[in-house]
């Protein structure tokens, strides 16, 4: 007689954490869904969970650690509560360093890595009954197939078009937690789309490591790049917005510039890290542009949509980083004149090239390099918003404000509003900006969008 599975004695709350990129967020939307579908709902902020989901990050060293004193602190708040959750760490960490959670963390019952979270439930009714679980393999078997379909979701929704990533820059674990670069279907992708503007999405932000290095075949048998998709996904009436992020220099082909003043729904912001503006750096960090290549992509991006707001990512501290080659990316800085962007110190990760380079930079150095590079782009994300003040532009409602009567919105240009009035969320209003922050601009309601 075959072996009785074990019953299903499933946690009836949980919470899941995301930590990191937006993918991230995307991946821990996707595991609250499968977990709703299984029975369980999410507990409310003053309830604890029967069960906690980590969904780490692996990207720098404090993440790392952040995770492990994460599960120390919920061990000893369910010990004072009489009742330990069960845990479950997911995302790069669970990837990276799967084994090692597992050896050190005995609360921990499930390790879950980010392609295989489709059987997070499996994995779940395991440890419910008493044993442990790990999956990490990256099974090249469709995660997304396995997942539910989308429901309600927010006025901005996130949709993962593309995962991993095959470009190996010499600071970066992604090719080893994320694995080679994946592309989703176009009809897949088109579907997902569908449903989750039927669940109330007005605006959809293409999600991948290197997004634009997606490709996939249209309705009709043609292979298009991010570009094609976004025109298809632009006929979706209901939808507003389309933004997509993050992408690589040596990915931003024709197409994908020129859809920036072809395609209206496609918003005026690119996310586009350089990451150093020293061409003896960026070849040490594997990538492969140079900072002019890079400053004359921007310029046709420009010349294709002139108000575009630009983003990037910096690293400073790159192992032999000279204090001239520090001062070429406030020059980039300078030249490029970014709306926002994120500014981080070199992290040496275990098992990545420049973790063993010669001439590892010091912390105090790292630290000044780093308030430099902050107060550089902070004058420049307020030269954008100042620039900005006086226009009127479409605002999408996301969220109540702290005072009463208050709402949060996003520009055109990825800019937080602050306004009052009679709206709802999820509204496309119009909105005339008024004055100007580093990050956040307060506006005045004109009235209700066209759109
Ligand atoms: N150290 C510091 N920053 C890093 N990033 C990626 N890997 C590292 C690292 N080892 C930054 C890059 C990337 C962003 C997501 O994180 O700037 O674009
Ligand atoms: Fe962090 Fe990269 Fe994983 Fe995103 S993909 S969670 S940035 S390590």
């Amino acid at each position: 007689m075959p072996a009785t599975p074990p019953p299903r004695t499933f946690p009836k709350t949980f919470n899941v954490k995301s930590f990191g990129c937006q993918m991230n967020v995307y991946d821990g939307e996707r595991m609250a869904e499968l977990l709703t579908a299984e029975g369980m709902r999410a507990a409310d902020e003053s309830e604890a969970a029967d069960l906690v989901v980590l969904n780490t990050c692996h990207i720098r060293e404090k993440a790392t650690e952040k995770v492990y004193s994460d599960i120390g602190r919920i061990v000893k708040d369910g010990r004072e509560a009489g009742a330990v959750p069960l845990i479950a760490v997911a995302g790069c960490v669970a990837q990276a360093e799967g084994e090692e959670i597992m050896a050190r963390a005995p609360s921990v019952r499930v390790v879950v890595g980010p392609q295989a979270y489709h059987r997070l439930p499996v994995m779940v009714a395991e440890a419910a009954a008493g044993g442990r679980a790990t999956e990490t393999d990256m099974p090249a078997e469709a995660k997304f197939a396995a997942l539910p379909k989308r429901r309600k979701v927010g006025a901005s929704a996130f949709l993962t078009v593309q995962e991993g990533c095959d470009k190996f820059c010499t600071y970066c674990v992604v090719p080893y937690t994320r694995g080679a670069e994946l592309s989703r279907p176009h009809a897949d992708l088109v579907s997902e789309a569908r449903a989750l503007v039927e669940g109330g999405a007005r605006e959809i932000t293409l999600l991948g490591q290197n997004v634009n290095a997606w490709s996939g075949e249209d309705g009709k048998g043609r292979r298009v790049g991010l570009a094609g998709l976004a025109e298809e996904l632009a006929k979706i009436e209901q939808l507003a917005r389309i933004r997509y992020t993050t992408s690589h220099p040596a990915d931003m082909d024709d197409a994908l510039i020129e859809a920036h003043g072809l395609n209206p729904k496609l918003m005026p912001f690119l996310h586009l890290p350089v990451q150093s503006g020293s061409d003896r750096v960026l070849k040490a960090m594997n990538r492969s542009h140079t900072a002019e290549g890079y400053l004359r992509i921007l310029e046709r991006v420009r010349a294709a949509r002139p108000d575009i707001a630009l983003s990037g990512d910096f690293i400073v501290g790159f192992p032999g980083e000279t204090e001239a080659e520090f001062e070429a990316t406030l020059q980039i800085i300078a030249e490029a004149r970014y709306a926002q962007a994120f500014s981080f110190k070199f992290s040496a990760r275990p098992g990545t090239p420049a973790a063993t380079m010669d001439g590892q930079i010091a912390a105090e150095v790292m630290d000044e390099r780093l308030q430099r590079l902050i107060a550089a782009l902070q004058r420049d994300s307020l030269a954008f918003n100042r620039g900005s003040v006086g226009k009127r532009c479409e605002v999408l409602v996301e969220r109540k404000g702290r005072h009463p009567g208050q709402w949060l919105g996003k520009s055109p240009w990825l800019q937080s509003v602050h306004f009052t009035g009679d709206v709802a969320l999820g509204d496309l209003v119009e909105v005339d900006l008024v004055e100007a922050g580093p990050n956040s601009l307060g506006g005045q309601l004109v009235g209700r969008a066209a759109g």
